[in-house]
């Protein structure tokens, strides 16, 4: 039996609950047949958007949502977007992707989708094809007050008279890759260009493009040519280094075998490395103050055509436990480093990689990911605090924390098939004798949601006795609470 200390006296640090937060890009069917089904439709919806998927991420308590792009943020003029007459255009994905970009959903369809489900905006603002007066003119469309500028006289007649709240842009998105294959220097100088004409019209926060996993020398060479400038001047200029890691496949989606399942627990568990490699040169360079790490993409990348779709929408997979097990995994790490993180965004919402959402027609389903988010929920803006195991063998994961009196500690399962008992006990802090758990497990690791099955996956709840083991199941994630 394993004993989990939680050493109440070693405080982490505090929980940005926008570590929880989402990524919805305009790439196969994240939005169109996903989010959006539009005003018109049969399917039942808010001025668009799916009703069912709304109301059930609306539960999560989702803190922000980055949009509209990933790679497509890279092609795309604002001005697209807004008003009536909107035209189609190629996307970034095409041809890999069936559908053309109508434009259907725009800056104000986008802001209203966050004010129904109480989340924060985050725009990745296009830095390769446009120039910074464009992105300046978006600011000015979003954020100037009523009746002050041409730009937010065009909104108000647009519809919307007061400002969109938009706290947080990103300059560029993979600017190592597809957002124009720049060298960490040429991006460097260019984040400089961007970032000063942007800021000087706000304060709100910006991200700079980091690192795509373990790439380590993006991180360096921008670091290195941002400072150069004036490190006092450039630290201001930059709030969060937006790092990428997708942790990868390892065999079919669904039908993985045990050391596929082993393998893809390994790559996931690479994540911690990654943030302490990239903090460790970001504080080398004196950056760490201002500059706070944002993992604005995250999560498994399957081959295509495991989702419902069958391969139609790009980039959509089927989530199976083993998909919650490295949700579980990430999110304890982030709680863990929560010193170090600003934003975290699983990539992507719905009917795409990592998804907590699969959707098309009328069905509407949510993958075990979706319940892991909500067994996390109560981590959010909580005091992290340190947890540590007594036989640290690699076989589970876990994060604790403290908010108005009560403690929620989160263990993932690493095995396919070892059921583990772990004993709670306080360290400056007594562990009461009754908690709540909640509980995702299956019999099965590659148990997953289908339209057919919708519920296949899904958490219980238990009164538990802690003076007692807690029993963490094979493959599964436990939430205790007390
Ligand atoms: O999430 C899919 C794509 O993955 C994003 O558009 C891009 O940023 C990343 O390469």
């Amino acid at each position: 039996m394993n004993t989990l200390y939680l050493v109440y006296p070693k405080k982490l640090g505090t929980i940005a609950p926008e570590i929880y937060g989402h990524f919805s890009e305009h790439i196969g069917g994240v939005f169109y047949d996903g989010l959006w089904v539009g005003k018109d439709s049969d399917i039942p919806n808010i001025n668009g958007f799916r009703k069912e998927l709304v109301e059930k991420l609306k539960a999560i308590e989702p803190p922000v949502l980055r949009w509209p792009g990933g790679c497509f943020a890279e092609i795309y003029d604002w001005r697209d977007g807004i008003g009536e007459d909107r035209p189609t255009r190629t996307n970034w994905w095409t041809p890999y992707d069936h559908r053309y970009e109508s434009n259907e959903v725009g800056t104000h369809e986008f802001a209203e989708l966050c004010e129904l489900i109480g989340a924060k905006a985050y725009f990745a603002a296009n830095l390769t094809s446009v120039t910074p007066l464009h992105i300046r003119n978006w600011m000015d469309y979003c954020l100037s007050p009523r009746g002050t500028t041409t730009l937010a006289k065009e909104r108000e007649k647009n519809g919307h008279p007061e400002p969109f709240d938009i706290p947080y842009w990103g300059v560029g998105n993979e600017n190592w890759g597809g957002g124009g294959n720049m060298t960490p220097e040429y991006y460097a100088n260019e984040y400089r260009r961007f970032a000063t004409i942007m800021r000087n019209l706000s304060p709100m926060q910006m991200f700079a493009c980091g690192s795509d996993a373990f790439d380590y020398s993006w991180t360096d060479g921008f670091c290195r040519n941002l400072t150069m400038a004036s490190k006092n001047v450039m630290g201001r200029l930059v709030d969060g280094f937006s790092m990428h890691y997708y942790c990868g496949a390892a065999g079919d989606p669904v039908a993985f075998t045990e050391a596929e399942w082993d393998q893809m627990m390994l790559q996931a568990g690479k994540m911690e490395d990654i943030i302490e490699r990239n903090w460790h040169i970001i504080s080398g360079y004196g950056l760490d103050k201002n500059m706070k790490l944002v993992i604005d993409e995250w999560g498994c990348w399957h081959p295509d055509g495991s989702g419902p779709s069958k391969g139609y929408n790009l980039f959509e997979q089927q989530s199976t436990m083993r998909d919650a097990v490295v949700s579980a995994l990430t999110l304890n790490i982030f709680n863990r480093h929560c010193d170090k993180i600003k934003m975290a965004n699983v990539a992507q919402l719905v009917n795409n990689l990592h998804a907590l959402f699969l959707a098309s027609g009328e069905h509407c389903i949510t993958t075990p990911t979706y319940h892991i988010f909500d067994m996390y929920k109560g981590h959010k803006g909580a005091e992290a605090i340190d947890a540590v195991f007594t036989a640290d063998d690699g076989k589970l994961s876990v994060s604790a924390s403290e908010k108005d009196g009560k403690t929620l500690v989160t263990i993932a399962n690493l095995t396919y098939g070892e059921d583990i008992e772990v004993m709670l006990s306080g360290v400056g802090s007594c562990i009461p004798e009754k908690g709540i758990i909640r509980v995702l497990a299956a019999e099965d690791p590659h148990a997953h949601n289908t339209f057919d099955a919708p519920e296949a996956v899904k958490p219980f709840t238990v009164e538990a006795d802690l003076t007692k083991p807690v029993k963490v199941p094979a493959a599964g994630v436990v939430a205790v609470e007390f």
